[in-house]
């Protein structure tokens, strides 16, 4: 019985630990098989990344429409590797839509606008605009510069706001396409001497970049040839969320201890309050919602926050002014810029009147915006940082945006 138990291949000690050795060796076999594999992914991961960012970042040029004197305004479809899309018009330089993704990697609008040049025309207020010469308010919309005084055009209560009755944002700029690694579309403008008041033949340049980063960087330059005042910003409207319901779920963070104050017309009272234990405390994330209710005459004034945060600035390089969120969908919005301020305005005159893209009703604080730009009022206002530009001067501004989701490291 041993025997034959002895001589059956199952019970052959010498069979025993071949299968071993063979065990054995089909194991490191395995995991050779398997490091390998994982290394070739990384490899290939790695060359993709490369790839992505050294892919190009494409850009469509496509008819928007015919403006009421007949110019034709183009739309500039921007696409990065990730797939984000930027749409601009030439026509107030305007971001009509902007695409970023959420926590699952969904690529949807994240800007208020309009389906059609049409609607921009009649009636936009600065949806997604490029806003000059002066962006904000000044006060009774006169200035003195160099011993002349100037009058503005008044189109808000009595002062002068968002560069005027005819800003730039109704402009139609001269678009030119720059393509390569990040994709550039470079607007340009002449505003001549006069022009709603203010003095000087102003040229203007603004050019968008996206990058494959999922960035949108917007570089403003400005030459003069006469001394003037310049305050160039953009108008989106930031909704984060698919729905476009109010932007009250959102957080907020401003990286500025000090507010400026405003009288009740919105211009400022010269002041330079602290944010600390007053509603306008953005300084850690913070639910947009939670006092925007609260009793305050600063709040009434701005019928929620319209107001102007000093940055916390510390060098002349870049400064991360904001961090937008919003935990549902996860998107993350960041705005670096070289600006001193940034006005951060609720969306309160939206009130449901409006009716969007996709046939979206834009109701009270559907979007919110975040202005980086100098102090309102700055011309009238000796302590604020200058905004006066000279014959010989370059006006210099860079804005980023850059989207993430909530996943990544948030600052
Ligand atoms: C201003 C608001 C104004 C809005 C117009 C914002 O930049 O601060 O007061 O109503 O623009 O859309």
């Amino acid at each position: 019985m041993f025997a034959r138990l002895y001589h059956n291949k199952l019970y052959d000690p010498m069979q025993l630990n071949v299968k071993k050795i063979n065990f054995h060796l089909s194991k490191l076999l395995f995991i050779f098989l398997i490091s390998f594999l994982l290394q070739s992914c990384k490899n290939e991961m790695k060359k993709s990344d490369m790839a992505n960012i050294a892919a190009p970042v494409k850009i469509e040029k496509s008819i928007f429409g015919v403006l009421p004197d007949q110019q034709q305004a183009d739309l500039f479809t921007m696409t990065n590797k990730k797939g984000m899309q930027v749409k601009i018009t030439n026509y107030g330089g305007i971001i009509t839509s902007w695409t970023a993704p959420d926590k699952n990697g969904l690529y949807e609008d994240i800007v208020l606008g309009y389906d059609s040049l049409d609607h921009y025309v009649k009636n936009n207020p600065y949806f997604g605009a490029i806003i000059g010469r002066y962006g904000n308010r000044i006060a009774k919309g006169k200035f003195s510069l160099d011993g002349k005084n100037y009058s503005l055009a008044v189109n808000n209560i009595g002062n002068h706001l968002h560069g005027g009755i005819v800003g730039f944002d109704k402009v139609l700029w001269t678009a030119q396409i720059m393509e390569g690694e990040e994709g550039s579309l470079k607007l340009t403008y002449l505003s001549k001497d006069g022009e709603e008041g203010y003095p000087g033949n102003l040229q203007v340049t603004v050019i968008y970049t996206l990058t494959n980063d999922n960035e949108l960087k917007i570089d403003y330059e400005a030459e003069t040839d006469q001394a003037t005042v310049v305050n160039l910003t953009n108008h989106s409207y930031f909704n984060l969320t698919a729905n476009k319901t109010d932007i009250l779920g959102h957080e907020l963070k401003l990286h500025a201890d000090k507010f400026l104050p405003v009288d009740k017309t919105l211009i400022p009272t010269g002041e330079l309050l602290d944010v600390k234990g007053t509603p306008f405390d953005f300084s850690g994330q913070k639910l947009i919602g939670k006092d925007i209710p609260a009793e305050d005459e600063q709040l009434a004034f701005g019928g929620g926050y319209d107001h102007c945060w000093v940055l916390n600035t510390s060098t002349d390089s870049l400064t991360h002014a904001a961090t937008l969120s919003e935990p549902i969908s996860g998107r993350v919005l960041e705005i670096y810029t070289s600006e001193p301020a940034i006005q951060f305005y609720s969306g309160n005159f939206l009130d449901g009147s409006i009716i969007g893209k996709n046939k979206v009703v834009y109701g009270h604080r559907s979007g919110l915006c975040l202005e980086t730009q100098h102090y309102p009022d700055s011309p009238n206002q000796k302590a604020f940082p200058s905004v006066t530009l000279k014959p010989g001067e370059k006006y210099k501004s860079r804005t980023i945006h850059k989207c993430s989701v909530l996943t990544d490291k948030v600052e």
